[in-house]
């Protein structure tokens, strides 16, 4: 499937708009978007109240998809120049650019922050949000992704929100802390979101 910003959708109401590129990169890549429908708000509100930041750092979103948390998290009080979006597909990316002005949107790899992130950004960092399906990886993969965080944040962990039932990482195997900070039945499908700590 092509990854160009099909042209209808720049005429749709947004949240149409939303939904339908959210869908077609779900058919294109399923395991990369994870779920078929964007977050709902709910879900991006309770996300968005446990931000942590002081006036200086940033908040650093991956897999920020259509959008709809990072809108949250500035409605939220995050001002724009603050919020740092990270999406690796290219015509999402160009969607966030379009839709979220005042906001650094970055078209890259969040297994790859040491490289892609703003170098003011880096070790600024007081909230990690990752949107990224973390728990259909395997442990290597997953590791992976902790080392890129902490080039960035180091020893700030991250925010992950996520379907499971019960923690969608092996926090013990990853070394790390877990909390389950949230959970709302008002998500397509209802949804918790962990906070995750280096152990140590
Ligand atoms: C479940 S969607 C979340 C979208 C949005 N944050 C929401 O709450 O609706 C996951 C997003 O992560 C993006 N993604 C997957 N792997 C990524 C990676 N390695 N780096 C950056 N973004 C990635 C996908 O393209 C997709 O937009």
């Amino acid at each position: 499937m092509r990854d160009t910003l099909p042209r209808p959708l720049a005429a749709a109401p947004r949240h149409r708009a939303n939904a339908t590129l959210f869908l077609r990169r779900w058919l294109a890549n399923p395991l990369q978007m994870g779920s078929v429908v964007p977050s709902s708000p709910v879900l991006c509100r309770r996300v968005a109240e446990l931000v942590r930041r002081e006036p200086e750092e940033y908040v650093l979103e991956l897999g920020a998809g259509t959008g709809v948390l990072s809108r949250a998290l500035l409605r939220h009080g995050v001002p724009p120049e603050r919020l740092i979006v990270v999406e690796i597909v290219p015509s999402m990316a160009a969607w966030l650019r379009e839709t979220l002005p005042g906001v650094r949107v970055v078209c890259g790899d969040a297994f790859d922050l040491a490289r892609s992130l703003p170098p003011e950004a880096r070790q600024r960092i007081g909230t990690v949000i990752c949107g990224i399906p973390l728990v259909l990886l395997p442990i290597e993969r997953q590791r992976h992704f902790l080392q890129s965080v902490q080039s960035v944040a180091e020893g700030r962990g991250f925010l992950l929100y996520s379907y499971c039932v019960t923690s969608p990482l092996p926090w013990r195997k990853l070394q790390l802390q877990a909390q389950r900070e949230a959970w709302t039945p008002w998500n397509i499908p209802p949804a918790s979101v962990w906070r995750y700590t280096p152990a140590g």
